[in-house]
């Protein structure tokens, strides 16, 4: 399968995930890198591993950004499969959810439905999350539809919340997290092991 992976930062998921593909624990390639920051490490990244890098969405002033439209048009020319949003601070457009039903994935840095919505991003999920006084936390991938980590739940895991930890801390341990589980989901996607229950609820089938 080929996965077009949209980052706005460091991109620690989109590099385990080009790993796992290059080491082929993960039957997919990643064939474009969509970014709307051309200039952060996940865009470097891609560049310095051949992966083409496509800048969404434009900016003013900014004449490489693509419309949803020609976006859209990119993805299809590249064959791609499904998109994996990876640390993408911006909301995709209704028209590029249609484009791909069922088929976009995000990951969020806490227990959805609890710690997500606008407003809820990097260290803000963590500090929001140790001041509750939650006990547990982890990362939630999820399908994406039109509005902030609202998507249907696709799977989680937990990490402890100890009581000495600060923001920082917690968000170390859940990004570790992250990479095994966006890694293993990513596989189930490529593989076709994903389905969906008659109330709408996905879920991943076990490897025979
Ligand atoms: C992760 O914590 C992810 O959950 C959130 O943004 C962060 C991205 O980290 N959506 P990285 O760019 O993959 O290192």
């Amino acid at each position: 399968k080929k996965l077009a992976v949209f980052v706005s930062g460091g991109g620690s998921n989109f590099r385990s995930i080009h790993e796992a593909c290059i080491n082929g624990f993960v039957h997919g390639e990643i064939a474009v890198l969509v970014t709307n920051k051309g200039d952060c490490g996940g865009a470097v990244y891609a560049r310095e591993n051949g992966i083409q890098v496509l800048q969404f969405p434009s900016k003013k002033g900014e004449p490489d950004g693509l419309s949803t439209s020609d976006l859209v048009t990119a993805l299809r020319n590249a064959e791609i499969d499904f998109v994996i949003l990876a640390g993408y601070l911006k909301l995709i457009p209704l028209q590029l959810i249609q484009a791909y039903p069922r088929s976009i994935l995000n990951i969020h840095p806490s227990l959805l439905p609890a710690f997500g919505g606008k407003g809820y991003y990097g260290m803000k999920v963590h500090k929001a999350v140790i001041a509750s006084g939650a006990r547990y936390s982890g990362p939630t991938i999820h399908f994406v539809d039109e509005h902030y980590d609202t998507g249907r739940i696709l799977a989680q895991s937990i990490v402890p919340v100890l009581a000495t930890d600060t923001a920082e801390e917690l968000a170390a341990r859940v990004l570790k997290e992250e990479h095994k589980l966006y890694v293993d989901v990513t596989a189930a996607l490529c593989e076709e092991r994903i389905v969906w229950r008659d109330d709408g609820v996905p879920l991943i089938q076990s490897k025979e």
